[in-house]
């Protein structure tokens, strides 16, 4: 049996990668603050942490012998403006965006090096930069592409970074309201349909992997 650790595992496109693991047979180690909220089923093993306190994540995680996947998949993604954007909120987009998501892949490591793994990062959608009122979210993101580039050249493992394109979440109800633009579920990729593409990269082949991969809505 698989074992793969996924964070954001009671958002949107966790919760469906989750119990897209989960519907396979692989055992998943479920990463939230809330764990009252995942999935009640024997293969799922919750990890209650909060992201915001990487340095607290050494102590929450249980023992980690082997490894075969981690799906960081959390984030926050507040709309402020630079002029509007305390110290509190970069430490805390940072933290639970890139900082949470380095300590628990390095955590993971030597429980990923014995099993060859695999590592996803949710990024951002593709192509987005210098967008006003986002400075955060997305400097976090990219912060974020540079912390898959090196692991890829640092490990032996597949490292993978999905972009994804507006994807029918919560989150993003919330920030196309707060950029005060529409939100249209049925235009966006299905959260179910995002999840196949994650385990796409986590069903590589044993020659190739995929290292990028953008996904956006159909026309
Ligand atoms: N939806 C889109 O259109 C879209 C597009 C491109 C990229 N993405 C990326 O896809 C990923 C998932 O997004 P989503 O749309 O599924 O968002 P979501 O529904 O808001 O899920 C975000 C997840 O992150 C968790 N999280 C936030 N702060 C946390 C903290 N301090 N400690 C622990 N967990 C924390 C949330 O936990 P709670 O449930 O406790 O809040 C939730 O499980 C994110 O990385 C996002 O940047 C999304």
């Amino acid at each position: 049996m698989r074992s793969v650790l996924v964070t954001g595992s009671t958002g949107g496109i966790g919760t469906a990668i989750v119990r897209a693991l989960l519907d396979r047979g692989d055992r998943v180690l479920a990463v939230a603050r809330a764990v009252d909220r995942l999935p009640d089923h024997p293969d799922l093993v919750p990890i209650a942490a909060d992201l915001s306190r990487p340095a607290d994540l050494a102590a929450a995680l249980p023992p980690l012998d082997r490894l075969d996947a981690v799906v960081h998949c959390a984030a926050v993604a507040d709309v402020a403006a630079v002029t509007d954007s305390p110290a509190e909120l970069w430490q805390r987009t940072f933290a639970v965006n890139v900082t949470a998501a380095a300590e628990l892949t390095r955590l993971a490591l030597p429980a990923l090096r014995a099993a060859r793994g695999a590592v996803v990062f949710v990024n951002q959608a593709p192509g987005l930069r210098a967008v006003p009122q986002w400075s955060a979210y997305v400097g976090s993101k990219k912060a974020l592409t540079e912390l898959a580039d090196s692991l890829r050249r640092e490990e032996k493992l597949r490292v993978t970074t999905i972009y994804p394109g507006p994807t029918a979440t919560e989150l993003l109800a919330t920030v196309r309201a707060d950029f005060g633009a529409p939100y249209e579920p049925d235009h966006c990729v299905q959260p179910a349909t995002l999840a196949g593409y994650v385990l796409l990269a986590l069903d590589a082949a044993p020659d190739a992997y995929l290292s990028e991969l953008s996904v956006l809505p159909t026309p």
